[in-house]
């Protein structure tokens, strides 16, 4: 397998969907969202079908595009002024190439590209060619690669491809298992030649097997896309809170000493953690579910969750696990139907065959039998699948019967499908949390995802906040980093800007290699440990905001980093990820480099407060990171919900109050606003509870009305009265009770 060539339409039979030859069909999914599926005998499997892809039935709805086949080409066409947004390649839109398939479309100037998942090829994506294959990174490439950030393919597959046309945006989708190629205008060469490079009018996208499926969906926002999307593929359970506290992990931890130690330091210091993670080392010589130690921590005697790898390499030393993996037949096969062998951290390993039932279900009642041994969660490592030297054609499933190929990406969502209904056997009564490395189109249904094994350094930053945010383009909004950086030595002002960084990133764990510069937050001196401290209790009281976030994408899809171009089509945004929003409300720009001091922040329309100071902008201003570490920014008409974490000693997220917090609201010039604040027991599958909010600015007054008492913090200038729930009150004058930053508000408790 070539990671950098794909297959390029020259060598594809033009195909004419409409032939008999082919039954094509277009169903309708949402709004302006259309699925063209084609059945013929050249195909056996469709992959969706088959695993479960795409979740929604079709819909009988009105569009404002409609779908036509012309001749050989396609069209996407607005029906009422006649427009057309998309048009299928003249001579090419539809190729085979045996069990190959691509569709090709007309390429325009000012074309721009997004989405693509976790890929380290930029943000905005034109001119690019690339393939979905799900790599483990550090035993797939050369060092040098790894360390500049320029692997590609990475370790998780989601085919989604956002382009922006101007004022329009198209999306497309091939829910498939398969490996899937994509082409957006790069340039066809050989590396080295002078002249022969030929720069292509058009773009394609397509896979190397399983029948023809493709989604394509028209709407004036990313914003409407991506929501599309996720509802097609299911949306996502809410994490219970503690996933959205902070987490201390590192290659190394393995025993309930070091856990008890990790706790100690955390409470010495008063950092907010909630839970401690175990790396391969707790397992006896990496045989999985095995523990080096009995018995373990009861959860009685501790205040923080804990968190166990898992890997889907089953040492083939005959071990009793193995044992039952063998005489069962849960094992991959290959082609002469022997046990697969791939060599990963126990040497030697065979695989469970996760595309078979009785191998999914032994795999949940282990994970459950061990999570009682007492494990909150799991995660799941290396499940790309990772085979280190050993060729993975011959990793075949069921039975031999399926390819590699076909179910190569899918692996590692199989793996943590069975992970999770094990957590869910195991404490029924609570809501499963799962962190996968790989994963394709359908993960976000099973926790989180983070990027793999980084560096630490900065172009490493960089690219992993670009990496989360082309990922929240493409359905799978659960993500984090390794903050700090996995390998290598993370300096003092790198850890301290990767924690800011990822202030309100989905999944914030600290987690580092072993053999690297001890990266917990007492490892570097007091002053760099406090600032790091000061970013998590900020996070901590910005919980309320970030989980209501979580409740919103669960229902609708929206990703919780979001970024510029996700709602504004304005040209000035294309390429930026130094600043981004997370949910509505917030607008956070990052320092990105080492050394940098300053840096222009460039707003949409309307007014944002600085949260560190209460200044009100407009359009363009000068950041100065000395004097605004955390630039953090407001939109006018927005409420925040923060809980109260100032003056007291938080631990973990058990000591926030979800249900009284104080809103923030940021009148600006807005003269209506409305906000529901999601919220539930924090765990469990209670119903979960809301606290509706509307303002509005009549004359010089501002009329709230709440749904349920709570503390209100009003930020701003108001010239009239304040009136709540139709009765006047008074305000007292207050600095918002947030830590890192400076800001008064007029203070009402209800
Ligand atoms: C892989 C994981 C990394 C983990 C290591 C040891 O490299 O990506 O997070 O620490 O394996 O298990």
């Amino acid at each position: 397998m070539y990671y950098h060539k794909i297959d390029h339409p020259k060598n594809f039979r033009v195909a004419a969907l409409q032939q008999s030859e082919f039954n094509t069909s277009v169903d309708t999914f949402d709004t302006d969202t259309f699925r063209i599926t084609v059945r013929n005998p050249r195909w056996s499997e469709n992959f969706s079908d088959m695993l479960g892809i795409v979740q929604a039935t079709p819909i009988e709805t009105v569009c404002s595009y409609e779908l036509r086949f012309e001749d050989r080409s396609m069209k996407i066409r607005n029906t009422e002024n006649k427009s057309t947004v998309l048009k299928g390649h003249e001579d090419l839109l539809f190729g085979v190439c045996k069990e190959k398939w691509l569709f090709c479309f007309e390429l325009q100037d000012g074309d721009r590209f997004y989405g693509m998942g976790e890929k380290n090829i930029g943000f905005e994506k034109h001119a690019v060619r690339t393939k979905f294959w799900n790599t483990d990174v550090w035993a797939d490439f050369a060092w040098s690669d790894i360390d500049h950030g320029s692997t590609d393919p990475m370790y998780a597959s989601f085919p989604v491809l956002l382009l922006k046309r101007n004022d329009i945006w198209i999306g497309f989708m091939i829910p498939t298992s398969s490996v899937v190629f994509m082409d957006t205008g790069a340039r066809q060469m050989i590396e080295g030649a002078k002249q022969a490079t030929e720069s292509v009018p058009f773009f394609y996208l397509g896979a190397q097997s399983g029948s023809p499926d493709m989604i394509i969906s028209v709407a004036s926002t990313a914003k409407d896309i991506v929501s599309r999307f996720t509802k097609l593929l299911g949306l996502p359970p809410v994490p219970p809170l503690w996933a959205l506290g902070h987490h201390q992990s590192r290659w190394g931890y393995a025993t309930v000493a070091d856990a008890a130690e990790i706790d100690k330091r955390l409470l010495a210091h008063g950092i907010p953690c909630d839970a401690i993670w175990f790396d391969i080392d707790y397992l006896q010589e990496y045989r999985i579910f095995t523990r080096s130690e009995t018995p373990s921590m009861p959860q009685s005697s501790r205040q923080r969750k804990l968190v166990a790898i898992l890997d889907p390499g089953i040492k083939a030393d005959g071990y009793p696990i193995d044992k039952e993996l063998l005489e069962n037949n849960l094992a991959c096969l290959n082609s002469e139907h022997l046990p697969y062998i791939g060599f990963v951290w126990p040497g030697a390993s065979h695989f469970p065959d996760f595309y078979k039932p009785e191998a999914t279900k032994w795999w949940k009642e282990k994970t459950a039998e061990l999570a009682k041994t007492g494990f909150d969660a799991f995660w799941v490592d290396m499940n790309d699948p990772s085979t280190g030297s050993m060729e993975l054609d011959e990793m075949c499933f069921d039975d031999g019967k399926i390819k590699h190929h076909d179910l190569h990406n899918w692996y590692a969502l199989g793996m943590a499908k069975a992970t999770w209904d094990g957590l869910k056997q195991a404490y029924p009564d609570k809501r499963p949390f799962l962190l996968s490395r790989s994963g394709m189109l359908g993960s976000h249904r099973y926790g989180a995802l983070w990027t793999g094994d980084s560096i630490s350094n900065y172009h490493h930053l960089a690219k992993n906040i670009e990496m989360i945010l082309s990922m929240s383009l493409s359905t799978m909004a659960f993500v984090g980093s390794d903050i700090g950086g996995f390998g290598s030595d993370c300096s003092d002002e790198l850890i301290v800007d990767w924690y800011r960084a990822c202030l309100m990133v989905p999944l914030m764990r600290n987690h580092s290699a072993d053999g690297t510069r001890r990266q917990e937050p007492w490892a570097f001196s007091t002053p760099v440990m406090n600032s790091i401290k000061q970013v998590i209790r900020m996070r901590y009281a910005l919980l309320p905001y970030l989980y209501s976030l979580f409740h919103n994408l669960s229902t609708t899809g929206e990703p919780i980093w979001r970024p510029m171009i996700y709602e504004s089509n304005d040209p000035v945004f294309e390429h930026e990820t130094g600043q981004f929003f997370i949910g509505d409300a917030l607008l956070q720009i990052v320092k990105l480099k080492s050394g940098e001091t300053k840096r222009e922040l460039v707003l949409p329309e309307g007014l944002f407060l600085s949260l560190t100071d209460g200044t009100q902008i407009r359009s363009r201003t000068t950041i100065d990171f000395s004097k605004t570490p955390i630039p953090l920014f407001v939109r006018e008409g927005s409420f925040i919900p923060i809980a109260l974490v100032e003056d007291r000693l938080i631990a973990t997220t058990a000591d926030i109050d979800l249900s009284k917090p104080i809103m923030l609201y940021y009148p600006g010039s807005a003269k209506h606003a409305a906000y529901t604040y999601w919220y539930d027991d924090k765990d469990g599958y209670e119903k979960e509870r809301s606290i509706n909010i509307v303002a509005d600015q009549k004359d010089n007054d501002l009329h709230i009305k709440v749904s349920t008492p709570c503390t209100l913090a009003i930020a701003g200038k108001i010239d009239g009265n304040i009136m709540i729930n139709n009765k006047e009150v008074q305000a007292v004058k207050k600095r918002l009770p947030l830590e890192g930053t400076h800001l008064s508000v007029r203070w009402v408790c209800l």
